[in-house]
């Protein structure tokens, strides 16, 4: 008799279990870190990115990892340190990091935010003195003219939306029930001075069947709500708009009788997301439709002091080599959308950035008399540096690169975090 054994080929690792997706396995504090190049004295502050970094073994997605932050601290000219920290959660708090009325809030659209010490030591889950009883948007917007946190939250059960407002010392001061067809997947929305705007989209929630929640819908239709900052729910002013999907807004602003939206929409669930417009007229109730570009980018990100007026620049990672549904390199993109010129930075072969951020050099400088800033990850290292351009000579080499004790897994969202002057 004879025997044969064959072992059965092992199931390839997910995407987020390898490569620079695969989570770091503990915590470092590092301080004082090589800097190539100057760093801008006036950068002073921290920059803090989350992500989804699994703590307890493998995660059946990306999206359901426990968030950790990376965190750098710029001073004076220096690299004081680099840390990163599990956010300390039952859920994932993955996606985002803001600031508002003094709190820091790691932030993931399916559960309460939570707050996070100036060190991203965690410190506990933070409801608005009970006012939020659900998930809050990974993406709030605060107003720079009133120190307003304007934000929502989805649900599966009705009200699907809900929007809400915050005032400017962090006190829940409006919440609205809003109407809308089903469990529609919101991730971002836009304010303007006057307005929130928000975004019923074909792209809805299954019932959370794993590994995808979401599916296009080719009957519910598409629509942008128009809903003034103070209203009442059922003040909304729906624009029908053709379907499509739309991840992340860049910023929202009112010029005359119109509201200019700039987003980045794909046409469909899986299709290449472009840097596109939309401008509402609202007397006529009509809405424009036009791509700013072709390029497939992502993560848009403004002068954050724009928000609700007009800008001039957005800044995109622009996703150059996608495999498998994945993308493999990436160059940033700084879009001028008054002239629509297009400026790359190209950080040479293997260094793949992350999202970029737009910091102004003084409170006062122009929109773009600043720096972006991220993350690269430098795949022949396999480590990572902070980098800081100089925004308005975007493609130019950087102006200094933090060589950091690791390499920093893709992540989502981050800020930076002025001293508090
Ligand atoms: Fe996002």
């Amino acid at each position: 008799m004879t025997t044969t054994t064959s072992a059965a080929s092992p199931e390839p690792l997910p995407f987020h279990l390898t490569g620079n997706f695969a989570p770091v396995l503990d915590e470092l504090i590092v301080h004082d870190l090589d800097v190539t190049g100057t760093l801008p004295p006036e950068l002073t502050g921290t920059y803090v990115r989350n992500g989804p970094n699994p703590r307890n073994g493998p995660t059946p997605t990306w999206f359901l990892g426990h968030g950790m932050l990376h965190g750098v601290r710029l001073e004076r000219g220096r690299a004081r340190w680099y840390r990163n920290r599990w956010v300390d959660a039952p859920t994932s708090s993955n996606t985002n990091i803001v600031r508002h009325a003094g709190k820091m809030l790691a932030l993931v659209e399916t559960a309460l935010p939570v707050a996070v010490s100036d060190e991203l030591e965690t410190l506990g889950a933070f409801d608005f003195a009970g006012g939020l009883t659900r998930g809050m948007t990974a993406h709030p917007k605060i107003c720079p003219s009133t120190g307003e946190l304007l934000f929502f939250a989805y649900s599966l059960q009705p009200p699907f939306v809900t929007y809400y407002r915050a005032d400017a010392s962090g006190a829940l001061v409006q919440s609205e029930p809003i109407q809308v067809g089903s469990p529609t997947y919101m991730h971002d929305f836009a304010i303007t001075k006057r307005y929130a705007l928000l975004l019923d989209l074909p792209v809805l929630f299954n019932g959370w069947r794993t590994p995808v929640p979401i599916q296009w819908s080719d009957d519910y239709g598409a629509r942008i709500g128009v809903l003034p900052r103070d209203g009442r729910g059922d003040e909304v002013r729906w624009f029908p708009i053709a379907p499509c999907s739309i991840v992340h807004t860049a910023n929202a602003y009112e010029e005359g009788g119109t509201i200019v939206l700039d987003v980045v929409r794909a046409p469909h669930l899986d299709g290449p997301s472009q840097l596109f417009r939309y401008t509402l007229d609202l007397e006529r109730g009509v809405v424009h439709e036009a791509p700013l570009d072709a390029r497939h980018v992502e993560f848009p990100r403004i002068d954050a002091r724009r928000t609700g007026s007009a800008h001039r620049y957005v800044y995109a990672l622009e996703f150059c080599d996608i495999v498998n549904g994945i993308p493999t390199d990436c160059v940033l993109r700084k879009y001028d959308v008054t002239t629509g010129r297009c400026t790359v930075h190209d950080f040479g072969p293997g260094r793949v950035s992350g999202e970029c951020i737009f910091v102004p050099r003084t409170p006062s400088s122009d929109e773009d008399d600043g720096y972006a800033i991220c993350y690269v990850y430098d795949r022949n290292r396999n480590t990572s540096d902070l980098v800081v351009l100089d925004a308005a000579d975007f493609a130019a080499p950087a102006l200094a690169t933090v060589a950091l004790p690791r390499r920093i897994p893709y992540g989502i969202h981050g800020n930076w975090f002025p001293d508090p002057g």
